[in-house]
C-alpha cells in the first residue's frame, strides 16, 4: 500500500512538474537577432566557417575569441547518449553518464496521448540540459512504409496525421529546456539498406500528403530549432543538401528559421553543401582521408574547401553568412539563453515518466475469455518464458542505444509485482542474441546458453504443464535484422523458431499470454490459438514493471497501433508492388496508399489493424452527429458522439475520426485520420467527445497547382475506435 502510495505521490509530482512547463518570459529574446548581426560583424572568415562543421565526433566550434559557446549534440530520440571520446563513436566509460532509458517512440506514439508527449520531451530535454548538450538528435518521424524497415521502432507509425500530432508536444518539451530538438531524418529515409545512397523516387503529392506532414508540424507548430537531413538522396541530391527539400519547401513554403544539420556522414559535395540548404556537417569521412584519421574535421567539405570557395570569390561570403546566422540563433536559443532551466538527470521523476508511457502505450491485441489481467492468488505458479523476459533491451540497435542507469527486465518485474503471492519459475525457451556489444557497451549480461532447440522447447514444455499461467516473452531484440539501424529485416516472422515454440507452449497450457516486444509488425500464425497477447514495445528502464502492471491489471491497457499488423509481408503495398529496398532508385510505387490506406483500398484485412488496442473493460458508442449538414469552406463542422464504459473497470478509450472524400478529381485513400480524443472513464460514466474539422482536414494536396485544395462535395466521417472498428458514419456536404 505504501509503495502505491508513493507511486500516487510522485505521479502527481510529475504531473505538476509537466504543468508548469517552463515558459521563458514572453519576448526574452526580442533583440535577438540584433545580437546575431552584431556578433556577425565581428567574425572572421574562418570563425563563421568553423561554426560551419564538426570539431569532434558530436561537437562544433563556438567563437573562443568572443565567449561565443560550441554547439554539443547528442542522440538519441530515447535518451541521452553515454559521452564518446573526442573523435571515435566508442563511449568514453564515464561514470558520471548512465541516463534514463526511456520507451521508444513507437510506444510514445502507441498512447495517441499528446499530454505524454508533452511530459516525454519535457524529461528528456531535461536529461540533456543537465548533461550540458543543447542539441537533441531526435525525435524521428519518419513514415512506416515497410514493417521490415530497421529503425521503424525510432519513428511514430505509418499515419502522418498520428505523428504530426504526437511529435509537436515532444519538440516543445525538450526546447522548454533550452535544448534543440532535431527532428530527423529530412526526408524519405524510410529503409536502411543502401540508406546512404539510395535515390528515392514518388511522386509530389505522395511526399506532400505522406511524407512531409509531421516534419511540416515540427517545423510550424513544434517550432523546431534543428532538421537533421537524410542519408539517402531525393530527386537524385543528397538529402542533406537538397535545393528542393531544404530552401523550397523546408526554408520557403515552411519559414524554417532553424539549422540544417546533416547525418554523420551524409555530405557529400561542398558546392552543393555551400547552396542547397545546408548548415551544419557533422560525421564526414573526407575522400582523401580514411575514416578515424586524427582531425579529420580541417578536410570536413564545409571546412578548408569551403573556405578556399569563399576566398576565391567562387562563393559569395553572403553564402557563409547565412549559415552563421542560423547556427548563432541556435546558440542564442540555447546556450547563450539566460532563462534556460537547469536540467536534471537520472531521476525518479524521469523513470517514472518512462513508466507512464510504457504503460500507455502498451496494446492488447488480443484477450479472449478474459485471460488477462492475470489474477494471483497465494500458490499460483506462473510460468515466464522467452530470451526477451532477461535480455536488456536499451543496448543496441544503433544511435539509439543507450547506457541506462537500470533496466528492469520482464521477468524481474513479474516477480517484483506478484512478490511471495505467487511462484514465478522461468524457462528460456529460446536462445537468440546472447550478448549485445554496441559502441563499447556491453549489455549487462552474457546470455550463453548451449543447449539445443529441441532440449530448451522441451524444458519449457514440461514447465508450462505444471504451470497454472505461461506468460511468453519474445519478439525482436534490436540486434542486427532484428529492429536495428543500418539494416532491415530479412521477413515479417519472428526469429529463433519462437513461433515453434510458442505452437508447442500453447498446446502444453492454453492459460497462454504472448507479449510481442518489437518495434515493428511481425506475423503471428498461432494468432488464433494463443487466446492473450500483448504487443509490448523496447519500453526503457522501467519496462518490466510497466509490462507487469499491464498483466497483473494494475494498469488498464489503452494504447492503439500506430501501424497495421499485416498477416502477410504482401498485404502491404511497397512488397505486393516488388518496389522495396529498390536497387540505386527505389520508387514509392504505391504512392499514398502506405499502411491502412493500402489495405483499405486493396479490402485486405490486416491482423490487427492501425488505430487497434482492446481494453480490460468495455465501451459503447451512441451515434455520431454532426452540428451541419452543410460545411461552407471556411467554416468548420463538429461531430458528437457519446462514448460510455459499461465494463466495471475505469478505461481510456480513443475515439478516431477518419474522413471520406466521396467523390474527388485526384485519386484519394477510401480514409484517413483526421481527429482522435482519448477519453478516460469510470465504470458506468459516459462522456459527449466532440471533434472539429476545418477545411485543411478535407484537402489533398494537388501537384499540379502545388496547392492543398479542398474539393466541394459529399464527405463521410468514419467515427470508431480503429481503423476497421467503425461505429458510425456521418456524411455532410462541403460547399
Ligand atoms: C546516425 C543516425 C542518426 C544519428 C547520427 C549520430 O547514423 O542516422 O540518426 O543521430 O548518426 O549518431
Amino acid at each position: 500500500m505504501r509503495k502505491m502510495l508513493m507511486l500516487v505521490i510522485s505521479f502527481l509530482a510529475v504531473n505538476a512538474m509537466a504543468q508548469s512547463l517552463h515558459r521563458f518570459p514572453d519576448g526574452w529574446d526580442k533583440d535577438m537577432e540584433s545580437k546575431i548581426e552584431r556578433v556577425l560583424e565581428q567574425l572572421t572568415l574562418q570563425e563563421k566557417v568553423a561554426l560551419c562543421h564538426a570539431q569532434s565526433k558530436f561537437s562544433s566550434a563556438g567563437v573562443p575569441r568572443l565567449g561565443i559557446p560550441e554547439n554539443w549534440m547528442t542522440d538519441g530520440p530515447h535518451g541521452i547518449r553515454p559521452e564518446v571520446l573526442w573523435d571515435e563513436w566508442d563511449q568514453a566509460s564515464w561514470t558520471n553518464d548512465s541516463c534514463i532509458a526511456f520507451p521508444a517512440l513507437t510506444c510514445l506514439a502507441a498512447t495517441w496521448n499528446e499530454h505524454m508527449s508533452q511530459i516525454y520531451g519535457k524529461a528528456i530535454g531535461e536529461e540533456a540540459r543537465y548533461r550540458n548538450k543543447n542539441v537533441l538528435l531526435g525525435p524521428g518521424v519518419n513514415i512506416y512504409r515497410t514493417p521490415l524497415n530497421g529503425r521503424n521502432f525510432e519513428y511514430m507509425g505509418e499515419d502522418p496525421f498520428l505523428a504530426s500530432r504526437m511529435v509537436v508536444p515532444y519538440i516543445k518539451g525538450v526546447q522548454s529546456n533550452g535544448v534543440a530538438a532535431c527532428v530527423k531524418h529530412f526526408a524519405l529515409n524510410n529503409q536502411e539498406i543502401n540508406r546512404h545512397g539510395v535515390n528515392v523516387i514518388v511522386d509530389d503529392r505522395t511526399l506532400y500528403e505522406i511524407y512531409l506532414p509531421a516534419f511540416k508540424a515540427s517545423v510550424q507548430e513544434g517550432g523546431a530549432w534543428a532538421i537533421m537531413g537524410a542519408y539517402n538522396k531525393y530527386r537524385n541530391q543528397y538529402c542533406c543538401h537538397n535545393d528542393y527539400l531544404l530552401n523550397d519547401i523546408l526554408r520557403k513554403e515552411w519559414g524554417f528559421d532553424g539549422v540544417v544539420v546533416s547525418d554523420w556522414g551524409g555530405v557529400m559535395d561542398t558546392r552543393e553543401a555551400a547552396l542547397y540548404g545546408l548548415d551544419m556537417e557533422f560525421g564526414t569521412w573526407t575522400d582523401g582521408l580514411t575514416e578515424g584519421l586524427s582531425n579529420a574535421y580541417d578536410s570536413y567539405y564545409l571546412a578548408q574547401p569551403f573556405l578556399k570557395m569563399l576566398q576565391s570569390g567562387e562563393l559569395s561570403e553572403d553564402v557563409v553568412n547565412e549559415k552563421a546566422r542560423n547556427i548563432l540563433r541556435l546558440i542564442y536559443r540555447t546556450n547563450l539563453n539566460p532563462h534556460r532551466p537547469l536540467g536534471s538527470f537520472g531521476t525518479e521523476e524521469h523513470a517514472l515518466v518512462g513508466r507512464q508511457i510504457a504503460e500507455e502505450g502498451i496494446v492488447l491485441l488480443k484477450n479472449d475469455k478474459k485471460t488477462l489481467p492475470f489474477n494471483i492468488s497465494i500458490g499460483t505458479h506462473i510460468l515466464v518464458v522467452g530470451e526477451n523476459a532477461i535480455k536488456p533491451m536499451t543496448v543496441g540497435g544503433g544511435s539509439s542505444s543507450l547506457k541506462a542507469k537500470y533496466e528492469v527486465s520482464p521477468l524481474d518485474g513479474i516477480k517484483a509485482r506478484v512478490g511471495d503471492n505467487a511462484k514465478v519459475t522461468f524457462a528460456r525457451g529460446y536462445v537468440g542474441d546472447v550478448l549485445t556489444v554496441q559502441d563499447g557497451l556491453r549489455s549487462s549480461t552474457d546470455l550463453s546458453d548451449n543447449r539445443s532447440k529441441e532440449e530448451l522447447i522441451s524444458e519449457a514444455v514440461s514447465a508450462a504443464k505444471d504451470a497454472d499461467v505461461v506468460i511468453f516473452v519474445g519478439g525482436l531484440n534490436k540486434s542486427s535484422g532484428q529492429d536495428s539501424e543500418s539494416n532491415d529485416r530479412a521477413s515479417l516472422g519472428l526469429p529463433y523458431g519462437q513461433d515453434d515454440l510458442i505452437e508447442a507452449l500453447v498446446k502444453a497450457n492454453s492459460n497462454l499470454l504472448v507479449v510481442n516486444i518489437s518495434g515493428n509488425a511481425v506475423s503471428m500464425p498461432w494468432v488464433k490459438s494463443v487466446p492473450a497477447i500483448l504487443q509490448g514495445w523496447f519500453l526503457g528502464t522501467e519496462a518490466g514493471n510497466a509490462l507487469a502492471s499491464v498483466i497483473f491489471g494494475d494498469t488498464n491497457p489503452s494504447g492503439k497501433l500506430p501501424f497495421s499488423f499485416y498477416a502477410q509481408l504482401d498485404d502491404n503495398g511497397a512488397h505486393a508492388l516488388n518496389a522495396y529496398p529498390g536497387g540505386d532508385d527505389v520508387e514509392y510505387k504505391e504512392g499514398l496508399f502506405v499502411g491502412y490506406r493500402w489495405l483499405d483500398k486493396h479490402n485486405i484485412k490486416p491482423l490487427f489493424s492501425f488505430g487497434h488496442g482492446l481494453s480490460y473493460t468495455s465501451f459503447s458508442f451512441g451515434k455520431a452527429i454532426a452540428d451541419k449538414k452543410t460545411m461552407q469552406i471556411d467554416d468548420t463542422i463538429e461531430f458528437k458522439v457519446s462514448v460510455k464504459n459499461t465494463g466495471s473497470v475505469a478505461g481510456a478509450e480513443v475515439i478516431q475520426l477518419y474522413v471520406e472524400d466521396v467523390k474527388s478529381s485526384l485519386p484519394r485513400p477510401i480514409k484517413e485520420l483526421k481527429s482522435f480524443r482519448k477519453v478516460w472513464l469510470e465504470p458506468g460514466e459516459e462522456q459527449v467527445v466532440s471533434m472539429t474539422l476545418s477545411k485543411e482536414d478535407l484537402s489533398f494536396f494537388d501537384d499540379i497547382k502545388h496547392e492543398w485544395v479542398a474539393e466541394p462535395g459529399d464527405f463521410i466521417a468514419h467515427i470508431g475506435n480503429s481503423s476497421t472498428n467503425i461505429k458510425s458514419k456521418v456524411r455532410f456536404v462541403l460547399e
